[in-house]
């Protein structure tokens, strides 16, 4: 049976989880200006692909005549990767929203995202994107072609294995699959286990041939990607956050009446305000649905965190130079 609260919260999220949101090819009319959104998570269950399918919804309804969006996802057109940012630049995708540990080849900055245990909770992560040091690393991919717009969040990471990890000591010697970040591959090291950089969309696979032991993923990308089905446990870490930047293309975004990317720019700050507040109800929903499967979820004592905290603290050391002492002090703030 679910408890009260997460039945109310169900009930929430299946008013935000309305489908068929984004047009296809062929309901664009001539005119239009296309955007197509590439990304690579589930379009339903998932706090990224229902704000994507949201903003398709609302950009298809109230800009009619002059744009249309058409939403790719589950990696179907590109991982977050290279290959993304070059058909960004071509003009073959207009808009995307990757994860932030994919990003420090754009700024090192975004590697605060990743430091283990930084952020107590997605309240503290959201507070940290309105402050200045984290709006201005929103504008360091100005000189690359592309428009940074808005940090959309999914939830803390959590940590699971093909066996049980009752500490920081039982890592040694295993293979966790990583997004790519410097971060991520530091503390693996620093854990003596192997860090593998690896596509989302090859993790499941990975997970089942036994290639990799282990990963790190929130609620909803473990649970709407079914990782929980291929481990022993999942370990409640919460020891970083994944979460996005919401990017379009400069020259797109550029060649826009400037009245028109007003107005954009307006829906897509409501969207993401209201898709933020819902990746909360995500984050729960997908962490009781995990916890009703037969993958045991192994919940972290105060005084185990701590002992995670501090063995993986000299990654911070490692980093904080090139991270920066305003986004450090900024993300230590509250
Ligand atoms: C991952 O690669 O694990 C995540 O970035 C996927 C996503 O976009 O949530």
């Amino acid at each position: 049976m679910l408890p009260r609260i997460l039945a109310s919260l169900l009930a929430c999220t299946v008013a935000l989880s309305w489908e068929g949101a984004a047009a296809n090819e062929a309901e664009c009319t001539f005119g239009e200006k296309v955007i197509r959104f590439s990304h690579v998570t589930t379009p339903v269950g998932h706090p990224k692909g229902r704000a994507a399918a949201a903003l398709a919804e609302r950009v298809n309804a109230e800009f009619q005549g002059d744009l249309c969006m058409i939403v790719h996802p589950n990696a179907e057109l590109y991982s977050d990767n290279e290959e993304l940012w070059a058909a960004m630049r071509r003009g073959d995708v207009q808009m995307a929203a990757p994860s932030l540990a994919k990003l420090s080849g754009f700024a090192k900055g975004f590697q605060v995202f990743d430091l283990p245990f930084m952020f107590r909770d997605m309240i503290h992560v959201i507070d940290f994107t309105y402050s200045d040091p984290a709006q201005d690393l929103l504008k360091s991919f100005d000189d690359k072609g592309l428009t940074g717009l808005a940090y959309w969040m999914n939830g803390m990471r959590q940590l699971s294995a093909n066996r049980p990890l009752a500490g920081p000591g039982d890592i040694r010697g295993l293979t966790f699959r990583i997004q790519g970040s410097p971060v991520e591959r530091a503390y693996y090291d620093l854990l003596g286990a192997t860090a593998q950089k690896m596509a989302f969309s090859e993790v499941y696979g990975a997970l089942e041939s036994g290639a990799i032991d282990g990963q790190e993923n929130s609620w909803s990308n473990i649970y709407t990607k079914k990782f929980y089905t291929q481990q022993h446990s999942i370990n409640e870490t919460n020891h970083s956050v994944i979460a996005y930047a919401l990017v379009v293309s400069t020259d797109f975004w550029q060649a826009l009446d400037p009245d028109l990317s007003a107005r954009l720019d307006r829906v897509i700050q409501e969207v993401t305000h209201e898709y933020n507040g819902f990746a909360f109800q995500l984050d729960e929903v997908n962490r009781a649905k995990v916890i009703e499967s037969d993958t045991p979820v192994r919940r972290i004592r105060a005084d185990e965190i701590r002992d995670w905290r501090e063995t993986l603290l000299p990654v911070w050391d490692k980093f904080a130079a090139e991270i920066g002492d305003d986004l450090i002090s900024a993300a230590s703030a509250n």
